[in-house]
């Protein structure tokens, strides 16, 4: 398998080290995790903006093929990926304590999370490379995406994910088809087994920290969010965009979109990134406040889909982060679960808990004095709500419970029969 016609090279994050060999996934020089990143040919971000010149509305996310890693006449799956709407929620602006607040509400790709951003990538390659079967450990939404894009075009999918993983994301998985090992541990052991199992297999390995082209793919949402928060706000950027962080990728995709967008100039200046973890859960915001090493023995949070205390690709996202000038800000759960009823209460779009704490990461900037009160603040929701119903119900209060009669509801509504 050769690098894609508008790739350049691979190089390390940390050293520099190049490689033009499509399959050495880590660096040679520094070894261990660290990652290497796709550099494009000079060319690539000049296809980019005269593409964009003429691409119409965002539909999906392939409108931005020119910077993705893409082989000659892909096969793409025919789900439609990214392209996910964007709306200003001067309500959720409110709580939140900023000027205007813009919702991307990613959770409406199709398996439910911004995770099909890379895994659409991902079926692409493997049926380049010619690869049998495609493989991944997650937290659930990148195992439940993996499936689905796999099914959609056909691929046999293996999949690991940690005991804790939520029901609705097993079902997803059961119901694309793939044969799926729940661990008897958390994700971080998860993940170190289904690595040593895939090195002994000939599987196309969809794990985003380790396969460069993955981060690629979530790129798309940085580009997405440029080009919808430009025209929401006639040509303006935002000050701050936020994520929520587990493993890091998707905030080093986030980043990646949103300096290319800049470069390309989509928008007239780089926002700053707020990059969000869970409390119980936030080696990378200490890492990035300390320079300590990003790793803590135990993670435990509401928010499921952040219980990462091995963080897989730090050196891209913190210093994808730093490079925007962004910041880093841990959220306690109560403070999710608020989040995680105020942003539909407010807005209309449902994030599951790690999706919610995006915003509750705003909220909490900005009382911190991070985020100004001025600011112009985009938020992206991962995923869906509806991943994870059991935890939004722990948020809220049940239902008014009543036999079927009238007397019963206008008895529990108090007030007198309106006439008329
Ligand atoms: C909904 C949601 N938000 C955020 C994240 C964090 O992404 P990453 O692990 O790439 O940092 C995940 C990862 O599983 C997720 O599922
Ligand atoms: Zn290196």
């Amino acid at each position: 398998m050769r690098l894609p016609p508008n790739v350049d090279h691979l190089e390390c994050v940390r050293c520099g080290w190049r490689t033009t060999d499509f399959w050495q996934w880590g660096c040679q020089r520094c070894g261990g995790e660290v990652r290497m990143d796709v550099v494009y040919r000079a060319e690539a971000l000049d296809r980019l903006r005269a593409d964009l010149a003429h691409a119409g509305p965002v539909r999906d996310h392939w409108r931005y093929a020119a910077v993705m890693p893409l082989p000659d006449n892909p096969r793409l799956p025919p789900l439609v990926v990214g392209g996910t709407p964007m709306a200003e929620a001067p309500r959720l602006a409110d709580w939140l304590g900023v000027r205007r607040a813009l919702l991307k509400d990613d959770g409406r790709n199709p398996s439910g999370s911004s995770k099909d951003r890379a895994s659409s990538v991902a079926v692409v390659l493997a049926l380049a490379a010619g690869s049998e079967r495609i493989s991944c450990a997650s937290t659930g939404n990148a195992a439940s995406s993996t499936a689905c894009l796999a099914a959609s075009v056909g691929l046999p999918a293996t999949i690991f994910v940690p005991r804790r993983a939520p029901e609705p994301k097993i079902a997803q998985l059961r119901v694309y088809g793939a044969e799926v090992f729940r661990v008897d541990a958390d994700y971080d052991a998860t993940w170190d087994l289904a690595a040593e199992v895939a090195a002994r297999m000939p599987w196309f390995n969809r794990n985003c920290a380790v396969n460069p082209y993955l981060v690629e793919g979530k790129k798309t949402a940085g580009l997405e969010v440029a080009e919808q928060a430009a025209a929401l706000l006639g040509g303006e950027a935002p000050d701050w965009v936020a994520m929520s962080v587990g493993d890091g990728c998707s905030v080093a995709g986030l980043c990646k979109g949103l300096a290319e967008a800049h470069a390309v100039g989509i928008l007239p200046r780089l926002p700053r990134v707020l990059a969000v973890q869970a409390a119980g859960a936030a080696p990378l915001v200490v890492a990035a406040r300390t320079g300590a090493d990003p790793r803590i023995p135990v993670a435990d949070t509401v928010a499921d889909s952040l219980a990462v205390g091995h963080p897989r690709n730090p050196d891209k996202a913190l210093r994808g982060v730093a490079r925007t000038g962004g910041a880093w800000v841990a959220v306690p759960d109560a403070e999710i679960l608020e989040a995680l009823v105020e942003v539909p209460r407010r807005s209309g779009m449902f994030g599951e808990p790690a999706a919610a704490a995006a915003a509750a990461g705003v909220r909490r900037a900005v009382a911190e004095g991070v985020v100004e009160r001025d600011a112009t603040v985009a938020v992206v929701l991962t995923g869906h709500g509806l991943k994870d119903p059991k935890t939004a119900l722990s948020a809220v209060s049940g239902p008014v419970d009543v036999p079927a009669s009238l007397d019963a509801v206008l008895a529990r509504l108090g007030g007198d029969t309106p006439t008329g």
